[in-house]
């Protein structure tokens, strides 16, 4: 028996040895080593990373420590940028080549502020730093070590979390360590505990056997059998409590006898605290501030400030240190910690509380005039509570900037809220304001809207006023609360400054588009947003543009072509895509106008290019709003499996930016689109419906498309009434987005055909009629064939035939090419019934080439058999394979029909490399084909 020998592990070890093969054969590895203080986490955590360096990997360690909770990424930098610098030189490029340069800022060296973030530079940095792994992996197989993840500060947790559900595929392990996830409340900390195939580890206390052991290591005696139960019940047989009580007794020369036992019963009341105090106790008298001084200053004490706190000189500081670190209280390495955080919070506790709070004004005030880090310093600031120096809330405030420029909103906010509660005049009081609204409305925290209203009421310009009330629009927009939106903005028009007026109002507009309430009170602005007669001059106009266009598509009597005009006029500078509009929908309202008047592949280009701009910079609510519009503008030209693609990308995105209910409806509802076409049934698509958002979603005015989307499935499987159902309640009486408008929303047309399969034929009549005039009157093509299909289909006979043919010349040159397949369908399927074998063939043929290309698998099948009915032999499908791919599949075909590489669309998709190159061989076994230029054509006819 040796002292310091690892104790009944061995389960734990060959555990965490598997997760290094895993990295090691490039299958991403994830274990998480559980357990309370002192049950021997770090130990095993210490083990990982030896024997990773055997192996020849690469290693990173960090390690969470309480006072470092509120620094932005800093576990990850900790763990990351020891490679980052040993990489460094040309090689740094290289390393922030591409995608990782998103995650740059965080490692950046010496003096330059970090660069100025996108507008939530969260979604930009995780990716950035998934990269950025990527890279560091790329050469020998990376172990990222985490010890007491239960102290990482948030941003931090969610990288990791971010990387541990990519590491499939990757020459990557996680090993993380942490005390009880439950007790700590951390809801990141749970998820990556409930990670698919983590390991997770919880080491037992030891048993009898294993304390006897330990013992007479120590003793060099075999311990007396009561004397070793004693010690293992007092300490429930604790790693760390064990070894403290051995100390102690070694301190008092006891014997492992039955004698001994009673001893050892009597120091246990105060459990740890006890040994530790009393280990202080023997020390001089001297040591106990030093003590002190380390504990609060946490655990990156320098001697000198540790020194200065304890009111010692230093050459007798670090006397004591080492005798602190003789009897085994701190480490023996510099800058000075303790062996562990127990002991640590031991002395904390044992501290008078106004005791720790001046000794943290001291650290805070000493570390501030030797240039420490804002955050370091904000840290100590925060434990002092209030803090009457002048120059706190400044500290604070350079904190809080240097978290937002990493993309750590949710600690600026903390150290903002901090900084409020110095004392402050009103003007910098309203900075500080509009400073954390502006940090709580990115981290989605509802107080966002209060402080920003405060500061709107502080600002001391009419200009700063205008300013904040915008973003406190944006704030109630981004939360779902649009008439409160307006609210705010219309109260900022009283005092607004002449050119920022029609701003306000132009924002007012957009607000409206959000729910029904909203849009009631939007009404009387819509009438004051000046249009300029031709190109827009600045973001401004371009921004009412964009709102009249897309109110020119909804309002009653709206018309197509003054939608397109407007919406093309909006969109008509040249930088324009480089240059979303800020706090607004601009371009992205621009583009769904342009979808509504039927300019589809235009709102694709544009929505293509919005979302270029949004992935560079890391605008994760621009990103989600244009894949998402996207995805409609794609369903629309009836190429399903990109729609689908998008739709997908961007319900991720929106539940990761916490924007669900907001931006979730449109793509949500492609994805049900696209199911009803492909035939696959509601059960697939319930989970995605049944979204922690989706109250608030339903209010949103997009939810209409939802509705009609749902009721599209449903029809689709037979359930006609609840199909009806869903189709009905697009018109409740407050207009969703586009109740009469058939480009939008179609939804009379499909409750006419279903109340036609439930035998009410003149409801159905008249649903139909009326929306082939709406249609009509608006003047969109695809709107118009879709409504004289459906008129058609709910007559008979000759009439039936007569507008079909109508609606099939309408769809014919238009890019509807779903639509355009249907309406061929209806219309062979009608000839072969009136005896036309022959005649019927051509158009189900044609229909039948459309479907199978799009993967409308459905319809395909109806066209088959249609053909089958009039004599015909279909041809064996030259796509069939399209239909057999999976989404994931298909995520990656169709990127690669982009004409992307594999590297590129792994970085689009957020996939490894390694898990694109599998789907791809999959799509090529699947399709039939030999290269990726075949994958590409073969898509591209299908759409
Ligand atoms: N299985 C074991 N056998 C022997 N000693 C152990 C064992 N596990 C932990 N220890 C010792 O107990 C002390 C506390 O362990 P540590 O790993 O720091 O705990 P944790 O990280 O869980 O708080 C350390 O001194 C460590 O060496
Ligand atoms: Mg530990």
């Amino acid at each position: 028996v040796r002292p310091g020998e690892l104790l009944e592990r061995g389960a734990e070890l060959a555990g965490l040895a598997g997760v290094l093969d895993d990295a090691a054969a490039r299958r991403g590895g994830l274990a998480v080593v559980e357990g309370s203080p002192g049950i021997g986490k770090s130990r095993l955590l210490a083990w990982v990373r030896a024997q990773a360096r055997e192996r020849g990997m690469r290693v990173g360690f960090a390690r969470g420590a309480e006072l470092e909770r509120e620094f932005p990424f800093g576990l990850v930098r900790q763990l990351l940028d020891p490679a980052v610098v040993e990489l460094g030189g040309a090689d740094r490029e290289r390393l922030f080549a591409g995608a990782a340069a998103l995650a740059e800022p965080l490692f950046a060296r010496g003096a330059g502020a970090p660069r100025l973030p996108a507008a939530d530079a969260t979604y930009g940095t995780l990716q950035g730093l998934y990269w950025l792994v990527e890279e560091l992996a790329a050469e020998r197989p990376l172990v990222l070590v985490l010890d007491d993840l239960q102290w990482a500060d948030e941003a931090s947790l969610s990288a990791i979390g971010f990387l541990a559900r990519r590491r499939e595929g990757l020459p990557l392990a996680i090993v993380a360590g942490t005390r009880p996830a439950a007790a700590e409340g951390r809801a990141q900390l749970a998820e990556l505990l409930a990670e698919p195939d983590a390991a997770v580890l919880r080491p037992a206390s030891l048993t009898g056997g294993a304390v006897a052991h330990w013992l007479e290591a120590e003793t060099g005696t075999v311990p007396d059998a009561t004397f070793a139960e004693a010690c293992r019940s007092v300490t429930g047989g604790n790693p760390l409590l064990l070894k403290e009580l051995v100390h102690e007794l070694r301190a008092e020369g006891l014997a492992p006898s039955a004698e001994g036992a009673s001893r050892v019963r009597q120091l246990t009341p105060q459990g740890i605290a006890t040994v530790v105090l009393l280990r202080l106790a023997r020390l001089p008298a001297d040591g106990t501030p030093l003590a002190r001084a380390v504990a609060v200053l946490g655990d990156l004490a320098e001697v000198r400030d540790a020194a200065a706190l304890a009111r010692l000189d230093p050459a007798r500081a670090r006397e004591l240190a080492a005798a602190l670190v003789a009897s085994d209280v701190l480490e023996d390495a510099e800058p000075l910690r303790y062996v562990h955080p127990i002991i640590r919070a031991t002395v904390l506790d044992a501290m008078p509380a106004a005791e720790r709070a001046a000794l943290h004004a001291e650290a805070a005030a000493r570390l501030r005039e030797r240039g420490a880090g804002a955050d370091h310093v904000a840290a100590h600031v925060v434990a002092a509570g209030r803090l009457d120096e002048p120059w706190a809330a400044g500290v604070l405030r350079e904190a809080a900037a240097g978290a937002l420029g990493l993309g750590d909103a949710m600690a600026a906010a903390g150290w903002l809220r901090a900084a409020l509660a110095a004392p402050l005049a009103d003007p910098e009081r309203g900075d500080v304001l509009e400073q954390l609204g502006r940090a709580e409305a990115l981290a989605g925290d509802p107080a966002a809207a209060g402080h920003l209203a405060e500061a709107v009421a502080l600002a001391a310009s009419p200009e700063r006023a205008t300013e904040r009330a915008v973003l406190l629009g944006t704030a109630h927009k981004m939360a779902g609360r649009g008439e409160e939106a307006i609210l705010a903005l219309t109260d900022a028009l009283a005092g607004a400054p002449e050119g920022l007026a029609q701003r306000l109002e132009a924002e007012i507009v957009g607000a409206g588009f959000l729910d029904r309430a909203a849009a009631r009170a939007a009404r009387e602005h819509v009438g004051r947003l000046r249009a300029p007669d031709g190109e827009p001059a600045d973001d401004q106009e371009r921004l009412a543009l964009a709102v009249l266009a897309w109110d020119a598509a909804v309002k009653p009597g709206g018309d197509a072509d003054a939608t397109a005009e407007l919406a093309s006029r909006a969109l008509g500078m040249p930088q324009l895509a480089a240059q979303p509009i800020p706090g607004g929908q601009g371009l992205i309202v621009a583009g769904m106008a342009l979808v509504v008047a039927d300019r589809t592949a235009e709102a694709d280009r544009l929505f293509s290019d919005v979302l270029d701009h949004a992935r560079r910079t890391g605008a994760g609510a621009a990103a989600g709003g244009a894949l998402g519009m996207r995805s409609w503008a794609r369903l629309r030209a009836g190429r399903i499996a990109a729609a689908e693609a998008d739709a997908l990308d961007a319900l991720d995105l929106g539940a990761q930016i916490h924007a669900r209910a907001v931006l979730g409806n449109p793509p949500l509802a492609v994805a049900t689109y696209a199911a009803a076409e492909r035939g696959r049934p509601w059960e697939e698509l319930a989970a995605l419906h049944a979204h922690p958002g989706a109250e608030a979603a339903r209010e949103v005015m997009s939810y209409g498309l939802v509705l009609h989307a749902r009721g599209r499935l449903h029809a689709s499987e037979g359930r006609t009434e609840d199909a009806l159902a869903d189709f009905e309640a697009c018109s409740r009486d407050e207009p969703w987005w586009g109740r009469d408008l058939p480009s939008l929303l179609p939804w009379r047309s499909d409750a006419a055909l279903a109340l036609a399969a439930l035998g009410d034929a003149a409801r159905a009549c008249e649903l139909a009629d009326e929306e082939v005039a709406l249609a009509h009157a608006f003047g969109a093509p695809r709107a118009v064939g879709i409504a004289l299909r459906a008129a058609a289909l709910v007559r008979e006979g000759a009439e039936r035939v007569r507008r079909l043919e109508e609606a099939e010349r309408v769809l014919r040159d238009g890019d509807a090419r779903l639509e355009w397949a249907r309406t061929l369908t209806d219309l062979g399927a009608e000839q072969r019934r009136q005896g036309a074998r022959t005649a019927a063939r051509r158009p189900l043929a044609a229909a039948l080439d459309v479907a199978v290309r799009a993967g409308a698998d459905r319809l395909a099948d109806r066209a088959r058999q249609e053909l089958r009915a009039s004599g015909a032999r279909p041809r064996r499908d030259v796509g069939s394979g399209v239909g057999a791919l999976t989404p994931a599949e298909r995520r990656v075909a169709d990127r690669a029909a982009e004409g992307l590489g594999n590297r590129e669309i792994a970085q689009l998709l957020w996939l490894s490399e390694k898990t694109v190159e599998t789907h791809m061989s999959s799509v090529l076994r699947k399709l039939g084909l030999r290269s990726r230029a075949e994958v590409a054509q073969m898509l591209e006819t299908a759409a």
